[in-house]
């Protein structure tokens, strides 16, 4: 069967949705994003998400060319069309379509585009053993709190991971521990948790805010601050989270063992306590 998208208005076929090589997503890589997560068809936290969008394009000062009930109605929509029950609810508006020139046009009409995939969990050996990961200098812009299309530093950064057979890349900037190329992380000190400071060196993950909840809610403590390279590597547990990969645990950096090497015993908790908030909240909205 054939995916149906949504394009300006208009749910079709993917193989009919076409946009003009001036867009300036295309051009430009103008243009901001979401993508939600979606459990028995139920978006998870749309509000949050819709609000980190508005976030978003106030930041890059594109009006938001619908209300959040027009949003929630679209996606709402896109889910119903969609055959699967998990999913991934992509969205992305542009600046639209001009002809090339880097001041923002007049009078143009952002271009908007949304598709569901099904939603990919990590696979049950990633979760018992955790991933691998490597380390890398931040050299990304100081706007990463904006979640911007163009993602060209994070897909080099990422594929850094990719060709030394890891799984994510963990990003220090000056020395400072921000974020994965496309999740959030976390470590874990003596029982207490370890969370980055949510600033514009790193997006506010939903997931991130969600997992300080359940830490909260269950008596975890938490660190909130800036955390040093040779604290990270030294931390007894290493996490990454995000949307699509929920809680992993980084067993190794640059080759070498996080705490024991295995997923520890605070992320086992915590991946329970996900999961279990996953079947009993989010899969009923
Ligand atoms: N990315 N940091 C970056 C740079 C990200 O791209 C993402 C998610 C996150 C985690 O955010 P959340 O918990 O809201 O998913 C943090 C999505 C999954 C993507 O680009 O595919």
């Amino acid at each position: 069967m054939t995916q149906i998208v949504y394009l300006n208005g208009k749910f079709l076929p993917i193989e009919q949705a076409y946009v003009p090589v001036l867009d300036r997503g295309f051009i430009f890589g103008d243009g901001v994003y979401e993508l939600i997560p979606v459990y028995s068809r139920h978006p998870f936290r749309l509000r949050e998400h819709l609000q980190r969008l508005q976030n978003s394009l106030d930041s890059i000062q594109l009006d938001n060319p619908k209300s959040v009930d027009e949003w929630s109605q679209l996606i709402n929509e896109m889910v119903r069309q969609a055959d699967f029950e998990d999913q991934s609810v992509y969205l992305h508006i542009t600046r639209g379509v001009s002809r090339r020139d880097h001041p923002f046009p007049k009078n143009v009409a952002p271009t908007l585009f949304m598709m569901s995939n099904p939603l990919t969990t990590p696979p049950v050996t990633q979760v018992e053993n955790g991933v691998a990961a490597i380390s890398a200098i931040d050299n990304r812009w100081d706007r990463c709190d904006i979640k911007a299309i163009s993602l060209l530093p994070n897909v080099l950064l990422r594929q850094l991971a990719v060709d030394a057979g890891a799984n994510e890349t963990v990003l220090f900037r000056d020395g400072i521990l921000t974020e994965g190329t496309a999740s959030n992380i976390f470590a874990v000190e003596n029982g207490i948790i370890l969370a980055p400071v949510k600033d514009h060196h790193l997006l506010p993950g939903i997931t991130y805010d969600l997992v300080l909840e359940l830490a909260k809610h269950h008596g975890i403590p938490i660190s909130i601050g800036q955390f040093d390279e040779s604290r990270i590597r030294q931390a007894d547990e290493l996490w990454l989270t995000s949307s699509t990969r929920e809680v992993l645990a980084i067993t190794t950096l640059d080759n070498r063992a996080i705490g024991q090497g295995q997923p520890g015993p605070l992320f086992r908790t915590m991946y329970g306590l996900y999961q279990d908030y996953k079947n009993k909240v989010m899969r009923n909205g």
